[in-house]
């Protein structure tokens, strides 16, 4: 019998897979890769199917969380555009959950916002929010934040306080990645995280570089020559 208990809390447990430094990734023959990206590729990081597991099991674990403490309708926020994928899986994933489950139950709206703070592959202090006007109805609700990474955390720190602003009574934040940073630590925890990866500039799966990768499967690391193909030049902006 303990065992079966075991068994339970091992499925819906929290914790991101951690991806070590010294994790080489994977040879890019191994997949199914666009031919308009395969020569910018270094690696795969992160295959889509190990991507697709890791948020079945962030739905069960949010499904089983929220229905205890959050009967409620909860409003669910897509941080497009690279949350979008995510959000869409993990989404579908959830109402899998109310529709197998005859016990509990999790009713979600859905509203999308964009952020902007990233030219390049560094990170800016500037942070643009756009379509939180019309988010009034937010008062004493309960809102979970949906968001594909956490860099240095000053994007999600900084809309946190503007959701703030609009008085719900919870805020959650799950993030399909954090960012193990070399320079400064990351300002912000998620309350869920599917992988915590190196300190690498990932794309694919919605993550963009300069609006390119966001249509490839699987998380991938660049090659230089890669960067430098699509890099913006400052002089142009
Ligand atoms: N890739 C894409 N977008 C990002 C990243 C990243 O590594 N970090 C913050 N935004
Ligand atoms: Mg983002």
């Amino acid at each position: 019998m303990a065992e079966t208990k075991n068994l339970t809390e091992y499925y819906i447990q929290a914790d991101p897979i951690i991806i070590p430094d010294s994790f080489e990734g994977y040879p890019l023959r191994y997949f199914n890769l666009p031919l308009h990206y395969r020569d910018d590729l270094n690696y795969v990081l992160i295959p889509y199917g190990l991507v697709q597991d890791r948020i079945e099991a962030l739905a069960s674990r949010i499904f089983h969380d929220l229905t205890i403490n959050i009967p409620e309708q909860l409003i669910c926020i897509c941080v497009l555009k690279g949350g979008y994928r995510f959000f869409s899986d993990l989404i579908s994933k959830i109402q899998n959950e109310n529709r197998l489950q005859n016990n509990r139950s999790l009713p979600m709206s859905l509203e999308f916002i964009r952020t902007r703070s990233y030219i390049n592959d560094y990170s800016s202090n500037q942070l643009e929010i756009i379509g939180l006007s019309d988010l009034n109805n937010l008062k004493n609700r309960n809102l979970l934040i949906i968001e594909d990474i956490i860099d240095t955390g000053i994007t999600m720190v900084a809309l946190k306080e503007q959701l703030e602003k609009f008085q719900p009574k919870t805020i959650q934040v799950v993030s399909l990645f954090t960012k193990r940073r070399k320079d400064k630590q990351c300002i912000f925890k998620p309350d869920y995280c599917g992988f915590e990866i190196p300190d690498h500039f990932i794309v694919g799966y919605a993550l963009d570089y300069n609006e390119y990768f966001r249509d490839l499967e699987h998380i991938c690391i660049l090659k230089e020559s890669g960067v430098a193909k699509y890099k913006i030049n400052d002089n142009n902006i």
